[in-house]
């Protein structure tokens, strides 16, 4: 590992991540970050210095800089977490890699993901949300919105998508929710043995017969061809899988609570359904729920009379940098009207977001849905008292009970 001198630049640090004290704001241990706009420092879990992206005209700089890295397997490449450093030494495909390979990956999957791929999901995406919310109703009228509406939603839909059986879905989240959250780093490692064992099983099944889903065209044309190895393969469908449920599921559920607990909002929503791209934009810069982007510097980056020296560790804070009052005036606040497109919460450059003409598309469907359906959804418990997820993975509520 190279050694890590002090980090030149701002003198006050503080602990990253930190859990947030309210699911959708970020959390108040950030507040000294936001005065130290565009770049903080920050102390890693295991002591070592980062420096902290807060500004946003910095951020969209340095993200699409490819003097950043996102080769994680690279010794010195930042964790946030003893559980993230256990995964080091595994192949992550797109978010791991760098340009030319990460161009090579992206090109094979982006016929599966554009704008126009994602309007005509839509209603197939329709049917699902319909069949979740009237199997809730029918049990009704309380549930808990995460396990009946939130979670099966995007997992009903990424499986339909790559051609992964919805059967093994309790297979498949419970691994994706320990690789993500442990506890332990052993756990973590175990969950992703499992994992890549369960989707080479899968592959091996289609590579003998191919069947209609973006992993059915991933082994016809890439993996038969030798373009990608089965590795490479097993890390493709790996992301897709996790990154293509847990987010999406998490917007659900937190921008679920975040209009229940915004009453004005969400009557302005009811009152006008025709807001709801707009509302669905700007709750994903408030909530920015992928909070903590990672990136190694490769070579001396000077930002702002800053240096930024090759081995740093460079994060991003998406719920600071979301939050510029030289770009978002309230910031803290929700607002349908304001011009929101600009935001991070999907991060920006070569690495951002795959799935969000998808995503967008399951948002709105989902949300207003919902309201259409249930005029008087309400939390069933005391806001202060639903759990939410803590600070070092995606943001997210761990249960919402809800009645109607
Ligand atoms: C609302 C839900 C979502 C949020 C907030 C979200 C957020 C993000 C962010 C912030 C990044 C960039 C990470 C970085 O630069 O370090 C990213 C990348 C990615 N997302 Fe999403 N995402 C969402 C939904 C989805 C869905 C539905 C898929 C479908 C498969 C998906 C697939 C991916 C992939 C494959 C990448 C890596 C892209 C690359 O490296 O080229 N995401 N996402």
């Amino acid at each position: 590992m190279t050694e890590l001198t002090e980090l030149t630049g701002p003198t006050r640090t503080v602990a990253f991540p930190q859990d947030r004290t309210c699911p959708y704001h970020p959390p108040t241990g950030y507040d000294p970050l936001r005065a130290e706009r565009p770049l903080a420092r920050v102390t890693l879990y295991d002591g070592r210095p980062a420096w902290l992206v807060t500004g946003h005209a910095a951020a969209r700089a340095l993200l699409a800089d490819q003097r950043l890295s996102t080769e994680r397997n690279h010794p010195d490449f930042p964790a946030v977490t003893a559980r993230f450093a256990g995964l080091r030494n595994r192949t992550t495909a797109l978010l791991g890699v760098d340009d030319p390979r990460h161009r090579t990956q992206r090109r094979m999957l982006i016929p599966g993901f554009t704008l126009r791929r994602a309007a005509e999901l839509r209603p197939s995406i329709q049917r699902i949300v319909d069949e979740r919310l009237d199997a809730m109703i029918a049990q009704g009228p309380t549930a808990d919105l995460v396990s009946a509406f939130a979670l099966p939603v995007p997992s009903m839909v990424i499986c339909a998508l790559l051609g992964v059986p919805y059967a093994d879905h309790e297979f498949f989240e419970a691994r994706s929710r320990r690789l993500l959250r442990g506890p332990r780093p052993e756990d973590s490692q175990a969950a992703r043995d499992e994992l890549d064992l369960y989707l080479g099983e899968l592959l091996d099944r289609k590579l003998a017969e191919p069947g209609e889903g973006l992993l059915d065209d991933l082994v016809r044309e890439q993996l038969r061809t030798g373009e990608v190895d089965r590795e490479e393969a097993i890390a493709l469908g790996l992301i897709l899988l996790i990154a293509g449920h847990e987010t999406t599921a998490n917007m659900i559920s937190l921008g679920t609570f975040t209009l229940l607990r915004n009453p004005e909002r969400l009557a302005e929503l009811r009152a006008d359904p025709g807001l709801l791209p707009d509302a669905v934009e700007e709750l994903m810069r408030m909530l920015s729920i992928a909070d903590g982007l990672l990136r190694l510097a490769k070579e001396d980056i000077e930002l702002d009379g800053t240096t930024i020296r090759a081995g740093d560790g460079v994060l991003f804070s998406t719920s600071v940098i979301n939050r510029d009052e030289d770009v978002y005036a309230a910031p803290d606040s929700l607002d349908w009207h304001r011009p929101t497109r600009h935001h991070v919460a999907f991060g920006f450059g070569i690495h951002q977001c795959l799935g969000q003409n998808l995503a967008r598309a399951e948002l709105e469907i989902a949300l207003r849905t919902l309201l259409d359906r249930l005029p008087t959804l309400a939390l069933a418990a005391p806001a202060d008292e639903i759990p939410f997820k803590p600070g070092d993975t995606i943001q997210g509520m761990l249960e919402l009970p809800v009645t109607w």
